[in-house]
């Protein structure tokens, strides 16, 4: 959704597809999940996806004629995107080494010639359901540009196109990283990703969001404001109390 609502802001025209198999799992406690026998990632994560979330997902999405949910799974789609046809890949499936190395290879075909792909869960480490850092790790010394975001279990950008074509404001992102000038932005996303989480905090602990004009307003404030400089810390400042 996220995507979704981003898309319909700055670039209405743009065709969205999630992709999921929102398949039940066999065992969905917690204690069962957690356990060292326990399913894997993918299964783990339904915990946070119960089957009402995924209705609640559908009747949303269906508020954006641009975008489409389809229960599937990624291997079986493959076949109904031509190659060089996706702008944006955002990886987010199975967490195992293997797994996302595997949707990461079947679909690079896919993507066009401004690609970007973005994985999910790239600062989670030894953790044995969640590989994914793994995988990136071999990533970035393949000779793509790239991006790291850490905060919210991390973020990894990677600008598989041809770097003329690849889309300037992400071209601006990867020379910050090569260049050493990616802190500041990092933590003006994670400062942002923040205000973001408390306001669904708030939507939880009350129900919904301020309705009225004013809180209307402070909302997209609170969302659109981008922090001031002395809210961010250099990487290492503020280390101690
Ligand atoms: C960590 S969740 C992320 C879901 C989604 N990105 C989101 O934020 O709502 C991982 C999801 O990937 C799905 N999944 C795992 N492997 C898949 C595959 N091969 N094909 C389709 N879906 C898959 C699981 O069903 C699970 O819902």
């Amino acid at each position: 959704m996220a995507f979704t609502q981003a898309a319909s802001l700055v670039s209405p025209e743009t065709k969205l597809v999630g992709i999921d198999k929102w398949e039940p799992t066999h065992d969905t406690t917690l204690e069962a999940a957690m356990a060292p026998d326990g399913p894997e990632f993918g299964d783990k994560s339904r915990l946070f996806y119960p089957v009402q979330k995924i209705g609640e997902l559908v009747a949303a999405s269906k508020e954006y004629p641009n975008a489409e949910l389809r229960k599937s799974s990624f291997d079986e789609e493959l076949a109904s995107f031509a190659d060089g046809s996706i702008d944006l890949l955002h990886i987010d499936g199975g967490h195992l080494y293997h797994e996302v190395k595997h949707d990461y290879t079947t679909w690079l075909p896919k993507l066009s010639s401004r690609g970007v792909v973005l994985f999910h869960d790239i600062a989670v480490h030894n953790y044995r359901h969640s590989q994914v850092d793994q995988f990136w790790a071999e990533l970035k010394t393949g000779g793509y540009p790239f991006f790291e975001f850490f905060h919210s279990a991390g973020l990894g950008v990677l600008g598989v196109g041809k770097w003329d074509e690849i889309p300037e404001p992400m071209r601006l992102l990867f020379m910050a990283q090569k260049e050493g000038r990616e802190t500041k932005i990092r933590q003006w996303f994670e400062f942002l990703g923040d205000r973001t989480a408390r306001l669904m905090v708030y939507e939880w602990a009350f129900g919904s969001l301020p309705k009225d004009d004013l809180g209307r307003i402070r909302t997209s404030e609170h969302l659109m404001t981008p922090p001031r400089d002395e809210d961010v810390v250099e990487q290492g400042e503020g280390a101690t109390a």
